[in-house]
């Protein structure tokens, strides 16, 4: 899947700090599952049935021992293919109000291991009996009679159909099952479920799936695991005059009759042998544009009136250079005649690999000149990437159990930017991953609840936990350990050891470790030199939860490692294989010359080159490609700032923006002082490029946090903006008074910082411009704001403005492409009055108004301006039990939720509320919140600790640094 909660860089400054804290949350969270092991004993009643409930996180293993009791199948059957015939209706059954799918299903399996007892996945289908009472019908297919069925029930706890037979089925030999099943095609964004949407006044639905990763078995039954892979024959039965799609092509199409009905049946080619995880349904009246490259069909999907304004083309034309890219980085061509993209306007995640018909929100695939900004066409080429990726390393080759999800999605997230950079080779995506993913797992993985990349499968049972393991850790650290791997392989060597491994496993499934063995293979071949094997090198990496600061003495040339840790009080409770102790490559620079990399393997070494003299400096971890964190004795550091405000292109780009990063990570981490990061962030005044900036506006998203409603925020804003005037007047310059927009795909990204920070420092020149704009748009119609600037625009003019602006642009957003309502959807976040804000709130849990897949993230928009911060907080505290029961299918949602309202939380007042919440709403639960309230306990009492220490240096560092 594509990461779920991606936050665009034009949603600004706020956006930034948003997106951490979600993504922290949810790490956080993830990786505590083991704790959540521990005290899984508290449950709730039953949840299988058919109303959408919360996930069950806290359902109760039942202490029986029966097979169906175990949430993984036994071994005793291995499916061959299946044959499965859905009809989902696009309209609610009068009666009952409800919009459901009805199907048929015959799975044909070998007998691996004699048994009398069939489990398959099944979860909230109705099943029809057969003649003779039963839920489902055996046939053998070897000849012999199939032994007669005893007993046939659904159980909903671990998600079964139980078929117990009268006798046992014989080894080697293959059977039939077949079943009759209903369904309901509910909005909750999971399984077969349906998506709505409005055209010419017409409400469209649209049936839909997501199974990744436990689904599949909501759609019809089946063996609901990624190494149970098999071969698919899909039937849709649709209404005439509409598209059906799956992962296969077509392969006919005619008029039935069903029940006096005349309907359409489209029946697809068999699929290659695939995962369930990787199917996909889709009916709706689309349209498309295609393209043929290289003999492969690639169409891109979306409601008419997309289409018909051109959205799709964008990604047409990116598309099928990205899968040649593909082809050739895997060497392996691609193994399916079709690709299909197709734009939803309800979907939980940013996107997902289904093989051959890739599902994406529309904003994560559909571009529009007059209303897309950069930063959304980043984030299409991206995701495609990510999605296209997966055909091969996920679909073709897939890991046999979930533990190992941070291959699959680390390995997608770092190819991504390889993807990208090759769709738009000027934009240099490929140094975002610095901002996106090192820093950003960064602040998760220096918690002391992080958790290592690596999970035991037995630890990994249940769909809860399952769903856990979609986190910022797997994400963004496995992109960043790898992006590591290949750098000190090479990528040749990296590519090479990929490609054998490939070859090996196609259609098959296999565990990291295999990867690691390929790689040694291409390694060894190559001669290359390292200090030890890479699976030896990697397990540092991957089997401890962490990473290492790098301290560098330069007087003496000493180089040590030690665990870095956000709060240096807290207790690491989690064991090491390694002790927290890592082999690492480093690669570094001396006053702007490289090094030859050098290798850490303990805590301590001393490196006689890093030792200097006079006025050298060095850097190290050059381009950020380590992953670790780098302190130095006080005198580089004052070497290091002393060549900032001189002449700080001497420090290459990449590397200003980490020592910034680092200095403020430092400083939380009490290891150097606060005002000693503040002293990075001086030299600003002469720099233009966008990452130093981009990591300096991060870093100074938790000062706001901590002091926008303090006396320090005054001499902040004052200082902050002394630092941006000469960038803010840098792009006034350079676009002409804001007529045009920079050349630079990181430039446009840096004036969006210049005027977001502008503005937020109270800068007048800057309002004035937001509101005039905003204004000659209410005046004329005309929107005269450039795409990159919307949000930020509309924000403060937003924030200015009272309920004539709020109010048109509530209109405008109702009237909106997807990609334009989103950017004011988080605008209208940023009014300054209570009421207008409260009765956003509200809005948020109407799906009419706002989509269940966008609630979330709108209340933390909200909690997220200092003025709806409390009335954020008290609307989730009033609305639990009803946000629990409405909102609870999304898996991320509520450690999303809880993060992002508490995320300012410093007081000992809002730690008392924050615990009477826990207290209050103990009988409903957190569901997959639960670990976030205690995590928001927990930083509650971090912020609480470090205002009392900084709060009055920090003020008077503020007040001192800013020009008179
Ligand atoms: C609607 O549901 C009722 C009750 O389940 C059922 O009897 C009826 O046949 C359904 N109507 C249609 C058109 O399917
Ligand atoms: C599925 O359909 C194919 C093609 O019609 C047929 O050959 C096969 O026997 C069917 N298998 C099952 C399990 O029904
Ligand atoms: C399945 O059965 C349950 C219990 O009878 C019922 O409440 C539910 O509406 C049924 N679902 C569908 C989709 O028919
Ligand atoms: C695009 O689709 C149309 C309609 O199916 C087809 O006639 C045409 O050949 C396709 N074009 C390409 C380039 O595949």
């Amino acid at each position: 899947m594509g990461k779920g909660f991606f936050i665009s860089n034009t949603v600004g400054i706020v956006g930034l700090v948003l997106s951490v804290a979600a993504l922290s949350t949810i790490i956080a969270l993830s990786v505590v599952y083991s704790q959540e092991k521990a005290k899984n004993n508290n449950i709730s009643p039953t949840d299988g049935g058919t109303t959408s409930r919360p996930p069950d996180i806290t359902t109760t293993p039942t202490p029986s021992n029966e097979p169906w009791d175990k949430y993984r199948l036994p071994k005793s059957l291995v499916p061959d293919h299946y044959n499965v015939t859905l009809w989902p209706r696009l309209a609610p059954n009068l009666t009952t109000g409800l919009y459901i799918f009805t199907g048929e299903s015959s799975v044909e399996f070998e007998c691996a291991e004699e048994t009398d007892l069939i489990l398959i996945h099944s979860n909230k289908l109705n099943y029809t009996k057969d003649n003779n009472g039963h839920l489902a019908t055996l046939t053998s297919m070897s000849g012999d009679p199939a032994p007669t069925i005893k007993n046939s029930w659904p159980k909903p706890e671990t998600q079964y159909l139980v078929v117990e037979l009268n006798g046992k089925m014989i080894k080697g030999h293959r059977y039939r099952l077949f079943t009759k099943f209903t369904g309901e095609l509910a909005d909750d964004l999971g399984g077969f479920y349906r998506s709505v949407y409005m055209e010419n006044g017409e409400k469209k639905v649209v049936a839909t799936t997501q199974m990744q990763p436990t689904d599949a078995r909501k759609a019809f039954p089946c063996f609901d695991e990624p190494a149970m892979k098999a071969v698919f024959h899909i039937t849709l039965i649709h209404d005439q005059g509409t598209v059906a799609l799956s992962n296969g092509e077509e392969k006919e199409s005619k008029i039935i009759n069903i029940e006096g009905h005349e309907l359409q049946q489209t029946v697809f080619k068999p699929t290659e042998k695939m995962s369930t995880y990787l199917l996909a349904f889709i009916v709706s009246d689309y349209d498309f544009v295609n393209n043929t490259i290289g003999g492969v069909l690639i169409r891109i999907f979306a409601r008419k009136s997309a289409i018909a304004a051109g959205q799709g083309q964008y990604a047409l034309n990116k598309t099928g250079p990205i899968l040649k890219f593909f082809e050739n980085y895997y060497n392996s061509s691609y193994p399916l005649p079709k690709s299909d993209q197709i734009a939803l306007p309800d979907f939980n995640a940013g996107a997902m690999e289904n093989w051959g018909l890739i599902t994406y929100r529309e904003t994560a695939l559909l571009y529009d000149e007059s209303f897309s900004s950069n930063s959304n066409k980043q984030r299409i080429a991206t995701i495609i990437a990510h999605e296209l990726a997966h055909m091969w390393f996920g679909n073709l080759v897939t890991l046999r159990w979930w533990n190992d999800l941070w291959l699959n999605e680390g390995f997608a997230s770092y190819v991504e930017y390889l993807g990208a950079h090759d769709a738009e080779p000027d934009w240099n995506v490929k140094d975002l991953i610095v901002l996106s993913d090192v820093h950003r797992v960064f602040a998760v993985d220096a918690l002391a609840s992080s958790h290592p990349l690596s999970s035991k499968e037995e630890d990994i049972q249940k769909p809860a936990q399952i769903s856990e393991l979609f986190d910022a850790i797997s994400y963004s650290k496995g992109a960043s350990v790898l992006r590591m791997l290949s750098d000190f392989l090479t990528e040749e060597v990296f590519t090479k050891g990929l490609q054998t491994y490939l070859a090996e496993f196609a259609f098959g499934n296999a565990n990291y470790t295999d990867l690691w063995k390929h790689l040694q293979m291409a390694v060894d071949a190559n001669k290359t030199e390292l200090p030890d094997s890479v699976q030896n090198i990697m397990n540092t990496w991957v089997l401890q939860m962490g990473f290492p600061v790098v301290t560098i003495d330069t007087t003496t040339g000493a180089v040590s490692q030690k665990h870095f840790l956000l709060d240096p009080d807290s207790n690491v409770t989690t064991e090491s294989p390694y002790n927290y102790e890592w082999i690492v490559p480093i690669k570094w620079v001396k006053t702007g010359v490289v090094q030859t990399q050098q290798w850490l393997k303990t805590q301590s070494a001393t490196i006689i080159e890093m030792k200097t003299t006079g006025n050298d400096w060095v850097v190290a971890n050059l381009d950020v490609v380590g992953y670790y964190r780098v302190n130095y004795d006080q005198d580089n550091w004052d070497r290091l700032l002393n060549c900032l405000s001189t002449d700080h292109k001497l420090i290459q780009v990449i590397n200003r923006a980490q020592l910034v990063d680092d200095a403020f990570n430092l400083a939380r981490a009490k290891i150097i002082l606060t005002v000693q990061a503040l002293n990075t962030t001086k030299y600003l005044i002469n720099e233009t490029e966008y990452m130093p900036w981009e990591s300096a506006v991060n870093n100074l998203d938790f000062f706001y946090l901590m002091f926008d409603r303090s006396e320090v925020y005054g001499p902040m804003q004052d200082y902050l903006r002394s630092r941006v005037l000469p960038l803010f007047n840098y792009y006034k310059e350079i676009t002409s008074s804001w007529k045009t927009v920079p050349d630079g795909h990181m430039d446009q990204y840096n004036q969006v910082n210049a005027i977001s920070l502008a503005c937020r420092t109270g800068y007048m020149e800057c309002q004035g411009l937001a509101t005039s704009w905003f204004k000659e748009w209410m005046d004329t119609e005309v929107n005269p704001i450039h795409p990159n600037l919307r949000s930020t625009v509309y924000c403060n003019a937003i924030a200015a403005g009272g309920a004539e602006e709020w109010d048109f642009a509530w209109a405008k957003f109702n009237n909106s492409n997807a990609i334009e309502a989103d950017k004011l959807r988080y605008a209208l976040s940023c009014t300054k009055q209570p009421w207008l804000l409260n009765r956003y709130l509200e809005y948020t849990l109407d799906p009419d108004m706002i989509r269940k897949q966008d609630a979330t993230s709108t209340i933390v928009y909200i909690a997220n301006n200092v003025i709806g911060q409390s009335l954020a907080w008290d609307f989730v505290r009033a609305r639990w039990s009803y946000i629990f029961t409405e909102y609870g299918g999304g898996s991320f949602s509520f450690s999303n939720l809880i993060n992002g309202v508490t995320e300012r939380f410093s007081t000992e007042y809002e730690l008392q509320q924050l615990k009477q919440f826990k207290a209050d709403n103990s009988d409903v639960g957190f569901g997959s919140g639960t670990l976030a309230v205690d995590q928001s306990i927990e930083r509650t009492l971090a912020n609480m600790k470090w205002i009392a220490e900084n709060k009055q240096n920090v003020l008077k560092w503020f007040k001192d640094a800013t020009p008179k």
